[in-house]
């Protein structure tokens, strides 16, 4: 019984972008496949707005590869990266695994991390890297990477700052030049809504810059390999997943017809509904101000089974989230993302308040 994914990815995909996958394969190596290609890359620039000193790139893989790429490729010392839940811990740990120094600012789960935490830290000691998460998918926070930009940016302007923004970009305002980043990255099983298996980065040039001194690049988390290719031939420098390419593309001429602010808005409208929700029966895990505008992490105040309320959202074909790791207990998550509209949220809400029995 197909149910509808209220989860924070895979998301949610429609009949439309599955059927666009269902067709003849084509050569990697061919005419069609580099308009195919071209095309998606032109998409993403218009839709992120990127300036010219910023490139865009796909990648066949889920997001963490680009863990690896910036491990591998990026990092020439050592990192400082923000960890405030379970995926920017792991992000720093990838680092590490690939021979590289971290120091770890962690603030506690549940917290963001501010632009004058990382100054601190930045003014103690020599980074060469900031790695941070922009949208905590475990705990539902969103950190302030506009303000760190900026302050990173200006006061620390040799540090290059790499986001994993896996589960916000597209959702939430992610323009990389007016960040400041010199690397963000996302999976499109998240706000892409497309299925899972490619990843969308976003490199400034002067990362490229850098990436070129970086020994031991590896092959596929080569960054240099994959934009240089591009350059060269218009094409991957490996054999991509063609059919999702097919869906991306079209998930880039609607995202266009619906403008970067109108995708953000649709998010935003979806996610002060649910907060409110959340507040009304719950509470919020996020700290204040810092709420994800994609997925809201609640509080299990009322110690809900959410594994018996899924049995029973089954029969109306829906999906929430249990919580992560070891928040699973404490809390659970609504991912409202991709391809829901508010609507949509408003309905299934309804129905989780119909089965816990909650005050409509
Ligand atoms: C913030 C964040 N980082 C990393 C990941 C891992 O992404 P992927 O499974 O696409 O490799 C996820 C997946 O949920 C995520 O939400």
């Amino acid at each position: 019984m197909h149910k509808r994914l209220l989860i924070p990815g895979p998301t949610e995909v429609s009949a439309e972008m599955l059927r666009e996958q269902v067709r003849f394969m084509i050569g990697h190596r061919s005419k069609e496949f580099t308009e195919l290609y071209t095309g998606i890359i032109e998409k993403l620039k218009r839709f992120f707005q990127l300036p010219n000193d910023y490139k865009a790139a796909v990648t066949t893989s889920s997001g963490t590869l680009w863990f690896d790429i910036v491990g591998r490729s990026i990092v020439k010392e050592k990192a400082l990266v923000c960890a405030n839940g379970a995926f920017s811990e792991r992000f720093g740990k990838a680092i590490e695994d690939c021979g590289k120094k971290v120091d770890f600012l962690k603030a506690e789960w549940g917290k963001a991390i501010k632009p004058d935490m990382i100054a601190e830290k930045l003014g103690s000691e020599e980074y060469d890297t900031l790695a941070l998460c922009h949208n905590e998918t475990s705990t539902g926070v969103r950190n302030p990477i506009y303000e760190i930009g900026k302050m990173v940016r200006r006061e620390y302007p040799s540090v290059m700052i790499a986001i994993d923004s896996i589960s916000g970009m597209v959702g939430d305002k992610t323009l990389p030049s007016e960040i400041g980043c010199d690397v963000i990255f996302a999976s499109t099983q998240k706000c892409f809504a497309i299925p899972p298996g490619l990843a969308v980065g976003f490199v400034s040039d002067r990362i490229l810059e850098r990436a070129r001194e970086v020994p031991n690049r590896g092959l596929y988390t080569n960054l240099v390999r994959i934009f240089d290719y591009y350059e060269k031939k218009h094409q991957t420098p490996f054999t991509p997943n063609i059919p999702l390419l097919y869906a991306l593309d079209k998930r880039m001429r609607l995202l266009l017809e619906e403008t970067h602010e109108g995708v953000y808005q649709r998010h935003k409208t979806m996610a002060e509904y649910t907060q409110k929700w959340a507040k009304k029966h719950f509470a919020l895990f996020a700290e204040s101000g810092y709420e994800s505008i994609t997925v809201t992490c609640v509080k299990n105040t009322l110690g809900k089974s959410v594994k018996e309320l899924n049995e029973k959202l089954e029969e109306r074909h829906l999906m929430i989230s249990n919580g992560y790791g070891r928040l699973a207990e404490q809390t659970f998550r609504i991912g409202h993302m991709g391809e829901w509209d508010l609507a949509g949220i408003k309905e299934a809400l309804w129905h989780i308040d119909d089965i816990w029995g909650l005050e409509k």
